[in-house]
Parts: structure tokens; C-alpha cells; sequence
């Protein structure tokens, strides 16, 4: 039921299905438009190591999503007991081999390979995670580079809704490389989306929900299921959801449940606009993902 908040607000779902689906089809156009110029088509290699069941199917759909926009890909599948030397040496013959124009190393590793010696190791040209230091500063100094996917299908997703930026006050919750710290990044420029005012809180974080009380926009990316509830919202909030996570749920066939770090029922009664889970930032990284892959190609 809509609360009269919600109804004043008229709350919007920032579908990242339907959005993604534009960016993908778009992709597909000039993908279609390379190969009838005699072009060959743009190719993505993943590389994925161990058996992590999230990794697993993470992977699985980037390479699904490669052959949706006609990409060609690659996936390089090694046991968890693979050594440092073999993971470099995987990367040494992709950033040599002509015919991948991208390719990504999944996260995270397992814990006897030191990650940060891995991602130094790959071509920043061929980097379309963004993860290599070179395209982090690159980023952060806004120069041309590859951005990181999921804060980038964020930042794509803000911009095909029009949400409104520039002097609003965002808070990101988690500090990780691959989301929290480049989100805040991003949200900080000078450019739109961007201009935010920006507050970065994490596990050691003492006033959270006086923090996220004074929030435009706050995305949420500590991977704690339904973290953030109605209580610690203002009205009117945007809100972007980037946690997946299973939680057992007895009612359901699969025994199980998908839930972000929101609590979408409290939250969405408040807020302005919200992601949902599945089907929110879930697309839109992976869209972004192609979009920073086809870059690549066009070098
Ligand atoms: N693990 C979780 N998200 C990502 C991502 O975007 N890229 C890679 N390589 N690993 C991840």
C-alpha cells in the first residue's frame, strides 16, 4: 500500500532492467555497425578462479550479455588452488593476445594470491573493470578511462532517471574499491551526475543515522541485507541499492530469497526513487561493463 508520503512524492523505481536494456541495445547497433564495416567484433575475456557460487554467477552473465550485444567471449576458468605465477602468467598472454580487446579478472581471488600484484599486472588499455591504479587516478583526476562498472551503471542509471545532483548531499555507505570509494568519487565531480556534496561512512562510522537522516541520495553498498530502514531516511531520498545478498526464506520454492542493503518496504514509503533488487544496479554494471569493453575496441 502507498503511504501518503509516497504518494506525494509519487516514488519512482529506477528500473535497471529496462534501462539497461536501451544502453545494451545501443551497444548491439554499433556492434552491428563495426561488422559491416569489416571490423571484427569486440571481445571480452573473463578470468575466474575457484568455484565462489556469487563469482560463479556474476561471470555466467557478463558472458551472456556479451553474446546479447554480439561481442565474442571468453572465459578462462582455473581451480582455487592455481598459483600467483600461473594467474600472472594468464594475464601476461591476454594483455600479448591482439584479439581481446578487454577482460577482467573476477573478485575476489583466493586469499594466497596477492590481488593487488594481479590487477598492476593488466594492460590499463585492456582494463575495462577500471580496477588497474593507473585508471583509478585516471578517474579520479577526470580524465579519460574505463570506469568502474557498478558505480558507472549507477551513475548511468541517475542520469537516464534525470535525478537531480548537483549541490545535493549524497552519502555512500561501504568503503570498497570496486563500489564505495569510486562512487564517491564519481558523485564529487564536477560534471553530471556529480557536483554532490559527498560523505563516505563505513564500519567505523559512530553517527550513521545522523549522517543518512541529512541524505539526498544515499547508495548503499556495505553488504549487510535490509541495513538501511525507514528511520534513517528523510523524505523524499533517492535511493540506490547495490547489496545482494541471499537470505533463507522458508516461504519460498528455492528456499531462499534475494535482499539489497535496504529495507525496501520501510524506505520505499519515504523516499523519492529507489533500486530494486534484483533488477536495479544488478543490470546496469553489467551493461556498463560492455559499454567500457566496446570502448576498448574502438581504442
Ligand atoms: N567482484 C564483484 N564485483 C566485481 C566487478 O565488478 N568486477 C570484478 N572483476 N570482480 C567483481
Amino acid at each position: 500500500m502507498l503511504s501518503i508520503t509516497n504518494m506525494l512524492f509519487n516514488m519512482q523505481i529506477l528500473d535497471g532492467i529496462a534501462t539497461s536494456n536501451v544502453i545494451k541495445s545501443r551497444i548491439k547497433q554499433e556492434v552491428d555497425a563495426l561488422v559491416q564495416s569489416g571490423k571484427r567484433r569486440p571481445h571480452l575475456a573473463a578470468v575466474l578462479i575457484g568455484d565462489n557460487g556469487a563469482s560463479l554467477t556474476y561471470v555466467g552473465a557478463k558472458v551472456k550479455a556479451c553474446e546479447a550485444v554480439g561481442f565474442e567471449s571468453s572465459l578462462i576458468h582455473k581451480p582455487a588452488d592455481i598459483t600467483q605465477e600461473e594467474v600472472l602468467g594468464i594475464v601476461a598472454q591476454l594483455n600479448a593476445d591482439d584479439r581481446i580487446d578487454g577482460y577482467i579478472v573476477q573478485l575476489p581471488l583466493p586469499s594466497h594470491i596477492n590481488e593487488t600484484a594481479v590487477l598492476l599486472a593488466i594492460d590499463p588499455r585492456k582494463d575495462v573493470d577500471g580496477f588497474h591504479p593507473e585508471n583509478v587516478g585516471r578517474m579520479a583526476l577526470n580524465l579519460p578511462t574505463f570506469l568502474p562498472a557498478t558505480p558507472y551503471g549507477i551513475i548511468q542509471l541517475l542520469e537516464h532517471y534525470k535525478i537531480e545532483t548537483s549541490g545535493k548531499h549524497c552519502v555512500v555507505i561501504g568503503r570498497s574499491n570496486i563500489v564505495g570509494l569510486p562512487m564517491g568519487i564519481l558523485m564529487q565531480r564536477n560534471t553530471y551526475p556529480g557536483n554532490c556534496t559527498v560523505t563516505i561512512a563505513h564500519s567505523k562510522t559512530r553517527n550513521l543515522k545522523e549522517l543518512t537522516l541529512q541524505a539526498d541520495i544515499i547508495v548503499a553498498a556495505l553488504g549487510r541485507p535490509e541495513f538501511v530502514t525507514g528511520d534513517m531516511i528523510k523524505d523524499g531520498a533517492v535511493i540506490v541499492d547495490v547489496g545482494i545478498t541471499r537470505i533463507v526464506d522458508e516461504t519460498k520454492k528455492s528456499g531462499f530469497r534475494l535482499a539489497g542493503d535496504v529495507h525496501f518496504e520501510s524506505v520505499s514509503a519515504k523516499c523519492s526513487a529507489i533500486t530494486p533488487v534484483p533488477g536495479g544496479v544488478g543490470p546496469m554494471t553489467i551493461a556498463s561493463l560492455l559499454m567500457n569493453t566496446l570502448q576498448a575496441a574502438k581504442g
